[in-house]
């Protein structure tokens, strides 16, 4: 593959994490059973339900950082399957390890960009994306790698089912008014904020069901508010 046939925008900073030895050990037993690596520009279809060896609903987390959402969230929700996808190398030994010390046999770790990810799950699939503190690149230089966007933003919600949720959250003012009006701007897409229609997704407490996340503990520290924005795609 030359640059020029494939040169994605990066929407993370390049890190070279490195594991720990007791992270390489949990490693290298659970990735062959748990782990995906997707490569750019790799478009062969993902079969979800031989993935994850049944067929059921399937939650999509980008960027899961140290995991301890995806694993909380799968544990608290054996009916759906949690298939969370990173680029940073600990974070990716730590959920491993979490699958490990919980037993979650609804999870899957995928290493990868996860927009290349997207592109190889099959329209209408997903029971719902969830994108939780997402790199802000604050500078207007870098608002191109931001993650919500309009081009990932039709692509996602192709990927949801009819009725299928997008679940953004930000400790950024700015980014949240963009991913608002990004979101708004769909014409797929619907605002569920404020639906107080009994489903299972409506908010239990002020982060809309979702557990505390190690960058929202952050934000909230630097005294940053918190911005939770929850769409469905249209029936
Ligand atoms: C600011 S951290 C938030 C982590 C976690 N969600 C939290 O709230 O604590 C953003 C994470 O997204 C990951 N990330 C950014 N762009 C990504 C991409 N295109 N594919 C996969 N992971 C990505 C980064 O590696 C980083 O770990």
């Amino acid at each position: 593959m030359t640059d020029t046939e494939h040169r994605p925008i990066r929407t993370f900073h390049p890190r070279r994490g490195r594991m720990s030895a007791r992270h390489a050990d949990v490693h290298a037993a659970l990735w062959p059973r748990f782990g995906l690596t997707v490569e750019d520009g790799d478009r062969a279809p993902l079969d979800l339900a031989e993935l994850f060896g049944r067929a059921a609903p399937v939650v999509l987390e980008i960027g899961f950082g140290m995991g301890e959402t995806t694993a909380a969230m799968a544990a608290a929700d054996p009916a759906r399957d949690y298939l969370g996808v990173e680029v940073h190398t600990p974070g990716i030994a730590r959920l491993l390890e979490l699958i490990k010390d919980q037993g979650l046999p609804n999870v899957r770790v995928v290493r990868a960009d996860a927009m290349e990810l997207v592109h190889k799950i099959a329209p209408g699939s997903l029971d719902a994306v969830h994108v939780f503190f997402p790199d802000p690149w604050p500078k207007a230089r870098h608002h191109k790698r931001r993650l919500i966007r309009p081009g990932n933003v039709a692509l996602l919600r192709d990927r949801l089912r009819p009725g299928g949720l997008l679940h953004c959250a930000t400790d950024w003012p700015h980014y949240a008014a963009a991913m608002a009006e990004t979101l708004d701007a769909d014409p797929g897409l619907r605002c569920v904020n404020d639906d107080s229609d009994g489903s299972q997704d409506r908010a239990r407490d002020d982060r809309a069901g979702r557990p505390e996340t190690k960058f929202e503990r952050r934000g909230r520290a630097a005294g940053r508010p918190i911005t939770d924005l929850r769409y469905r795609r249209a029936a």
